[in-house]
């Protein structure tokens, strides 16, 4: 029996709270209760307006009949298959409808439970790869400065945010990393995708001609940058570290655990930007968020290649317990049926003008640095306090959460990216709240 009854009620001291400030959080606590589409529930009862997806991933939004119903019905059918040698007929299902979506070419897909996990299997198939075409000398990596790619081992090593990384150790050796595309000076208040800094891709080519090609596996970025504050890649800059790939035989693995799933108004952003890379990787919107589940796409002569040597023999040692699980699974198929009925994988390039007009209309209110925006994502830049960096942009979210909008912070970056069936007049009320918020801060 669960022995739930004996912990105190409101006692917060047990749970160690992720990427939190759990002392400040436990003094106030900001408690979601309840959600539905496109609002949350507090606990004192005020409705929350979500500019943020939850984390990204909230992307049909909250509480959607289908997919409630999809796991309701999986968990009373069947709970849980072992994922290895073994299968149950859904997660097939779902691996094709999947694949109808993703861009062309990319026709496997391997399953894990979140992004982090996406980001490691990736690297890992890149480097498997590279061996058993018989380019084993491939083992280096490529991130690239200001990335996140989660945080286990392989995603921080290749991640380039100094506070998940500094703390623990050596990391993956072999990793180099290429410098970020954010020029603020040249791109301020671009709309959309900026003109300036394409040329940054060449880095690539230095460090290439340091380490050698024969040394490299992969090279790895975000599409759009999200979590170090909303940066997106300059003009020309993607297709040019395509071209320098294809050039040196080096594997491109886009991480599009926040891009997937139609937050640029396309499925994919390498549909959005017309770059196919060799690798996806996915999580968050893929499930909407409701039940926790990954997907790494690769194209078929990546998969292909390890379908060698004896048939009895298991072709790529790695997996999850929880690869595919069926309650899962249902969640997923629930959510990609959603987005179909409704066209939410294409809404966003529907709603992206007026998405960038509402943005930009807080040029000119108080801090206001920068203002960048893509799809239905949107960074407000604030001048930081001097001395005390990312105090403004916490205020905002504590003073936004206090008036009833849901925004979140990175540095002194407001970044939003709400729900995909936003509707306009939702999108003033968030950019209202935002408005206020910068002019009651100090
Ligand atoms: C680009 C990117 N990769 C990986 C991750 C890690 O995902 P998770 O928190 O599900 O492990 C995130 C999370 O925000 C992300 O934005």
């Amino acid at each position: 029996m669960s022995n739930r009854l004996n912990v105190t009620p409101n006692d917060l001291s047990a749970f160690w709270m992720p990427f939190t400030a759990n002392r400040q959080f436990k003094q106030a606590p900001r408690m979601l209760v309840a959600a539905k589409d496109m609002h949350y529930t507090a606990s004192d009862g005020r409705k929350i307006l979500d500019g943020t997806a939850g984390l990204w991933c909230v992307n049909a939004g909250h509480c959607r009949p289908k997919i409630t119903e999809a796991i309701q019905q999986q968990a009373a059918q069947l709970d849980y298959a072992p994922a290895f040698q073994m299968g149950h007929p859904i997660v097939f299902e779902l691996a094709n409808r999947l694949v109808d979506i993703a861009p062309n070419g990319m026709d496997h897909v391997f399953f894990t439970n979140s992004g982090s996990e996406s980001v490691d299997t990736a690297l890992k198939i890149a480097l498997a790869y590279q061996r058993v075409r018989g380019e084993g000398s491939r083992t280096r990596l490529i991130g690239r400065e200001r990335g996140y790619h989660g945080v286990n081992f392989g995603g921080i090593s290749v991640g380039g945010i100094v506070s998940n990384r500094k703390m623990f150790g050596t990391l993956l050796t072999g990793v180099d990393h290429m410098p970020h595309t954010h020029f603020p000076d040249k791109n301020a208040f671009s709309r959309g995708v900026p003109e300036h800094g394409g040329d940054i891709a060449n880095e690539l080519e230095r460090i290439v001609a340091l380490h050698d090609a024969s040394t490299i596996a992969a090279v790895i970025v975000e599409p759009v940058a999200g979590s170090t504050g909303v940066i997106l890649p300059p003009k020309g800059y993607l297709k040019r570290l395509r071209e320098i790939c294809d050039k040196h035989g080096i594997l491109l693995i886009f991480d599009e655990v926040i891009t997937g799933f139609g937050r640029l108004g396309t499925p994919f952003a390498a549909d959005y930007f017309g770059v196919t890379p060799d690798i996806i990787t996915t999580a968050k919107g893929v499930s909407n968020g409701v039940i926790p589940m990954g997907a790494v796409f690769v194209k078929k002569e990546i998969h292909d290649a390890f379908m060698n040597g004896p048939e009895h023999m298991i072709e790529f040692f790695h997996g999850y317990t929880y690869s595919g699980n069926p309650i899962a699974s249902a969640a997923a198929l629930a959510t990609l049926d959603t987005y179909k009925e409704e066209g939410l994988l294409t809404r966003g390039a529907e709603l992206e003008d007026y998405w960038a007009d509402a943005l930009h209309s807080l040029k000119g209110e108080p801090h206001v640095i920068d203002i960048r925006n893509i799809g239905l994502i949107g960074a407000i830049e604030l001048e930081p306090i001097a001395g005390a960096p990312t105090k403004r942009a916490f205020q905002a979210f504590v003073k936004a959460f206090e008036r009833g909008a849901l925004i979140r912070t990175t540095g002194d970056i407001i970044a939003l990216s709400p729900p995909l069936i936003i509707t306009k007049g939702q999108i003033n009320e968030l950019v209202d709240h935002v408005r206020e918020v910068l002019r009651a801060i100090d």
